[in-house]
């Protein structure tokens, strides 16, 4: 299986920077799987860049959506207007909507439903805090988050990335035998409710780091928020084939 490695530009790109990173686009190789999350509002730009690259194995993602399919919900994006631009891949759950939008795992397994309907790839993402990674409880409240967010998706296949809050951008990536851990854990989980998909980490992931990481034997792949911003991104990509 080809790993998944998922860019995250999370709110941190304009139309300037966009159009300067094009040049790398070419560089990424065809052996692995690759994503990029996209504001909303650049969807449609990436939609025609990424269309003209000769790179078929670049796919397009949307970093939320709405859990309703149409209606009166001011700002909100639907999953039919993601299918509009061609969109492939979308995150659900990331820590940081989680946090700032105050999101249930209720709602998560909603957004998860409208995605799988709509034919578009979710990339669930779950992850604890560092209390309850210092209080010892984390096993115990990633289960909840998998079970509740994963409710009555039995069957369906979805990517899950590990990403735990305490090293999203904050250039503490999580050690080895952390990620192994509970990636072992997750891919039991997802057994028994036989969901297939792809297990991927993210936190602090960059060219640095990276060696150590593929050492990990359990991993698909990587989300990538700050690193995916520069030619950082490549390196990651060509050292994990
Ligand atoms: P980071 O972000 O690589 O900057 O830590 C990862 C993410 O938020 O997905």
């Amino acid at each position: 299986m080809k790993k998944l490695i998922g860019g995250n530009w999370k709110m941190n790109v304009n139309l300037d920077t966009i159009s300067a990173m094009e040049s790398f686009f070419e560089k990424i190789t065809d052996y692995v799987d690759v994503f990029i999350a996209v504001p909303f509002i650049y969807l449609k730009e990436c939609h025609e860049k990424f269309n003209n690259l000769i790179k078929p194995n670049i796919k397009l993602a949307a970093q939320d959506l709405s859990a309703y399919e149409d209606g009166t919900y001011t700002g909100q994006i639907s999953a039919r207007m993601l299918k509009d631009y061609s969109v492939e891949y979308v995150l659900i759950g990331h820590s940081e909507i989680r946090t700032f939008k105050y999101e249930s795992n209720k709602l998560i397994n909603e957004k998860l439903k409208i995605a799988i309907k709509y034919n578009i790839q979710p990339v669930l993402c779950i992850g604890e805090t560092l209390t309850e990674r210092e209080s010892n409880g984390y096993l115990e409240y990633l289960k909840v988050q998998f079970e509740e967010s994963t409710k009555n998706l039995e069957g369906c296949s979805f990517d899950i990335a590990y990403e735990p809050v305490w090293a999203i951008g904050t250039g503490k990536v999580a050690e080895n035998d952390q990620i192994s851990e509970v990636l072992i854990k997750i891919k039991g989980w997802m057994e028994i409710k036989k969901i297939t998909g792809r297990c991927i980490y993210g936190g602090s992931v960059s060219s640095k780091n990276i060696d150590k990481l593929n050492d990990i034997k359990e991993l698909d792949g990587y989300l990538v928020g700050n690193a995916s911003l520069s030619e950082d991104f490549i390196k990651i990509i060509s050292k994990s084939v």
